[in-house]
C-alpha cells in the first residue's frame, strides 16, 4: 500500500514537470513569433511611410540588407537577422526603412547561398538592386545595416553604395554576422564614403543573438551610446 503510494505521488510529481516543461517551451516559441511578427510589422509601416517622411522621424532613414531562409546557426528564418536588427532601430527612432532587395535572390538553400555569395566575391561583381530609394536626399542620417559574406560586405552593398550619393551625410553601419565581428567593414565604408560622415562604432552583432531580447537591449544600449 505504502509503495503504491509513493508510486502515485512520483507519477503526479512526474506529471507536473512535464506540464511545467511543455507550458514553458510552448512561451518560449510564442514569444520569438511575437517577436518576429512585431519586427515585420515595424518594417512594413517604416518602409511604406519612406514616401511620407514627415509622418516619422523625417531626417534618419534605415537601409538594410538581409536574407530571409536557412542560415547558421538559426535554422530557417522567414525574417533575416540584420532586418531584425534594423527593425529595433526603426521602431526605437521611428525612423523610416528601406530593404535592399537583390533583383535575383539568393537562394534560401545555406550551401547554395554560400556558392552563390562566393562566386559574385570572385567576380568583383554588382548584383542589381531591385527598388529605389525614395527622397534619399531628404535625409540627413543614414543607418547601413548587412550581414558579413565571406569576411566581406554582400557585393549588393558595393552596389548600393556605389548607385546612390551619400555626401555630407551621417552614416552608422551595423551589421550581423557568426564569428567575424564586422571584419574591417565599418572601414571599408568609411573609405568609400570619403565625402561623408561614417561612425566607425557601429554595432556588430552574432546573427543568432540578434533574434534575441538582448539583441534588441544591446541595439538600444548602442542607439544610446550614440546620442539618441
Ligand atoms: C553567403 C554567406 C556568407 C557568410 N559568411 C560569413 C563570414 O564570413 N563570417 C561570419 O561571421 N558569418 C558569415 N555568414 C553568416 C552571416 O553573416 C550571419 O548568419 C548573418 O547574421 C546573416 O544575416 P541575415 O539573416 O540578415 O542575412 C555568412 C552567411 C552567408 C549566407
Amino acid at each position: 500500500m505504502f509503495i503504491l503510494k509513493k508510486t502515485f505521488i512520483e507519477i503526479c510529481i512526474f506529471i507536473l514537470v512535464l506540464i511545467a516543461v511543455i507550458t514553458t517551451i510552448s512561451y518560449v516559441n510564442n514569444k520569438k513569433s511575437t517577436n518576429e511578427d512585431n519586427a515585420q510589422n515595424v518594417l512594413d509601416d517604416a518602409e511604406n511611410n519612406s514616401n511620407l517622411p514627415n509622418t516619422h522621424n523625417n531626417k534618419i532613414l534605415v537601409t538594410y540588407f538581409s536574407r530571409p531562409g536557412g542560415n547558421y546557426n538559426v535554422g530557417n528564418v522567414e525574417i533575416g537577422n540584420t532586418a531584425l536588427m534594423a527593425s529595433y532601430i526603426v521602431e526605437y527612432l521611428d525612423s523610416s526603412s528601406f530593404e535592399i532587395l537583390p533583383v535575383n535572390a539568393y537562394s534560401t538553400d545555406y550551401s547554395i547561398a554560400l556558392e552563390e555569395a562566393s562566386k559574385e566575391k570572385e567576380q568583383n561583381a554588382r548584383p542589381a538592386i531591385k527598388n529605389e530609394p525614395t527622397n534619399l536626399e531628404d535625409y540627413d542620417t543614414i543607418f547601413i545595416g548587412y550581414p558579413i559574406w565571406h569576411g566581406d560586405l554582400p557585393m549588393i552593398m558595393y552596389t548600393f553604395l556605389e548607385n546612390y550619393n551619400f555626401d555630407g551625410k551621417k552614416i552608422i553601419p551595423f551589421n550581423t554576422h557568426e564569428g567575424s565581428g564586422s571584419a574591417g567593414t565599418f572601414e571599408t565604408i568609411k573609405n568609400k564614403l570619403i565625402n561623408s560622415n561614417v561612425n566607425t562604432n557601429g554595432l556588430s552583432l552574432k546573427g543568432s543573438i540578434a533574434r534575441t531580447d538582448e539583441g534588441k537591449q544591446e541595439t538600444i544600449k548602442w542607439l544610446k551610446s550614440l546620442g539618441y
